[in-house]
């Protein structure tokens, strides 16, 4: 599995002053102390990069066990990322909410993100399989956009799960967005993103539907891939079963040889 960034650093969404209040934001941020416990911006940063780390980690965990128990690594890569300050605020006034610490902690659920990248369509169900299965782990929502997909043609597996992160007072349960999305599937997913941005969510008419026939194209390229992969194994376990044969029935010729053979 290749890690998009060095170990601590996250995909290019934290301010070069991360460590700061963000500036700007630090006026329309009231500090609150809140359910759970999460008092300064800070504190937000910490526990949230913490739950990110902890969520890399189990799925390192689970990748280099599968590879182990199944010969076969189930995730190409994993991306993660801070939710920027400014998002934040901009999704908060978006639903009417008061740019509080409580509001953020309590309303945005995508604050820290990941990513996973796999190669084949039953990866990503096994992946989702063996997070809800951890039992620190609490799934919250789970949006099945593979199969439904969005009218745009996104197709994804989202879930929103909390993860405990132990300060040394307190606990804190930590939300974290998994996307969980074959390698062909995040192509697509950049490429609409990079669109969606580039016309600030009005793309043409045109445009729009030939992002849609790409979408049925890379379905159909996922469709072709996991077909072709299974084929693969299944003639790679039946050449196995084969050449055991073969060493079976060398092992029966060499024992009659050795027995009807003359002092
Ligand atoms: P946000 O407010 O955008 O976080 O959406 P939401 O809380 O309603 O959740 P949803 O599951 O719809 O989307 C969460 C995330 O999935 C987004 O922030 C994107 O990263 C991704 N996503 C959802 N829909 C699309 C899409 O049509 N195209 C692309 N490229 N990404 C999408
Ligand atoms: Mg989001």
């Amino acid at each position: 599995m290749q890690r998009s960034q060095k170990p601590g650093e996250r995909a290019g969404c934290l301010p070069e002053n991360a460590g700061e209040t963000p500036k700007g934001v630090q006026n329309q941020m009231e500090w609150y102390e809140t359910g759970d416990g999460v008092e300064t911006w800070q504190e937000v940063l910490l526990v949230y990069n913490a739950a990110l780390r902890q969520i890399e980690t189990k799925m390192e965990i689970l990748n280099e066990e599968f590879q182990h128990v199944h010969q076969y690594n189930p995730i190409e890569h994993i991306k993660s990322r801070i939710k920027t300050p400014e998002s934040i605020v901009k999704k908060l006034r978006r639903n009417g909410l008061d740019s509080t610490i409580e509001n953020m902690v309590n309303h945005v659920n995508d604050i820290a993100g990941i990513r996973i990248i796999c190669s084949f369509t039953s990866d990503i169900y096994r992946i989702a399989d063996m997070i809800e299965k951890q039992r620190d782990i609490q799934v919250m929502t789970v949006k099945d956009y593979i199969m439904f997909p969005k009218a745009s043609g996104y197709k994804s597996y989202h879930m929103i799960v909390t993860v405990p992160v132990y300060l040394s007072d307190k606990t804190v349960d930590a939300k974290v967005e998994i996307q969980i999305r074959t390698v062909a599937m995040d192509f697509w997913a950049s490429l609409e993103h990079k669109i969606h941005y580039k016309f600030e969510g009005d793309a043409p008419e045109h445009i729009k539907q030939e992002l849609v026939d790409c979408a049925h194209m890379v379905s159909d390229l996922d469709d072709k891939m996991l077909q072709l992969n299974e084929e693969i194994l299944e003639l790679s376990h039946m050449q196995e079963v084969e050449r055991e044969e073969r060493e079976k029935e060398r092992r029966r010729q060499q024992e009659l040889e050795n027995q009807i053979r003359p002092e």
